[in-house]
């Protein structure tokens, strides 16, 4: 209600599915509502950008008509907001992966907040909104990191290890080879090998039939609590 504008009513369909789905107008971007109680659904997750690449990954996802999350760091959304705002429109997640990617495990309450918090302002600035879900760097966390947190924090059910391999051929062998209904699996848009698996990796999956969401369509209509930690994928979820 006191969010009026577009990319909102994109966020708010992708929330809301069926209920919206009709009102979405001049947002052609906006994702046709996927019920992922009904269907098979697979959260496709990038942290650590923005960067220059992450232009050409927006571009091969709203090819495909792919929807993802984007776990941003707050000092790269300063460099490049034009993208963060491009992915907002497009209908992508927005997240807050923290300023610099620090380990929130080993600052001070005031420090984890300020972490959380110039990185929210940070994507408020280019998008309009802030973002509603963290993912602590490295997935560390603490009592402190929760509760500072004030929201969920999303982290993933597939590791690809793809920062690790640097392998196109091998990433898309893996992501096909584990997911499975309701997974949220962990990418880095930093990595040109990674960007370049994106299209095998959606052809794969989508032969085998799986929609492409956010976060926030993967546990729609429920909603995740603060301050609690989601490894799992939907399958495991229990509101
Ligand atoms: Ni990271």
């Amino acid at each position: 209600m006191h969010r009026r504008l577009v990319i909102s009513t994109i966020a708010a369909t992708a929330l809301c599915g069926t209920a919206l789905a009709g009102a979405a107008t001049s947002a052609s971007a906006a994702p046709l509502a996927v019920d992922c109680r009904k269907v098979k659904c697979v959260a496709l997750t990038f942290d650590d950008g923005p960067i220059a690449d992450t232009r050409r990954l927006l571009r091969v996802l709203k090819d495909r008509n792919v929807k993802a999350t984007f776990y941003v760091v707050g000092k790269n959304v300063q460099k490049n907001p034009s993208t963060v705002r491009t992915a907002a429109l497009a209908g992508h997640q927005i997240g807050n992966h923290g300023w610099d990617h620090a380990d929130l495990t080993k600052l001070s309450a005031a420090k984890v907040r300020s972490q959380l918090s110039r990185t929210d302002a940070a994507v408020k600035q280019a998008t309009g909104k802030n973002p509603t879900t963290l993912r602590a760097p490295y997935g560390a966390h603490n009592a402190t990191v929760r509760s500072v947190a004030g929201r969920p924090l999303v982290h993933w059910s597939i590791d690809t290890l793809d920062w690790k391999h640097r392998d196109t051929a091998r990433l898309i062998r893996t992501v096909n080879a584990q997911t499975k209904p309701g997974d949220i699996v962990l990418l880095h848009d930093i990595h040109r090998t990674t960007v370049d698996a994106v299209p095998g990796i959606v052809n794969a999956l989508k032969s085998r039939g799986y929609h492409f969401v956010t976060v926030d369509q993967l546990f729609a209509p429920g909603k995740l609590p603060a301050g609690k930690v989601t490894y799992h994928n939907r399958a495991a979820y229990r509101p």
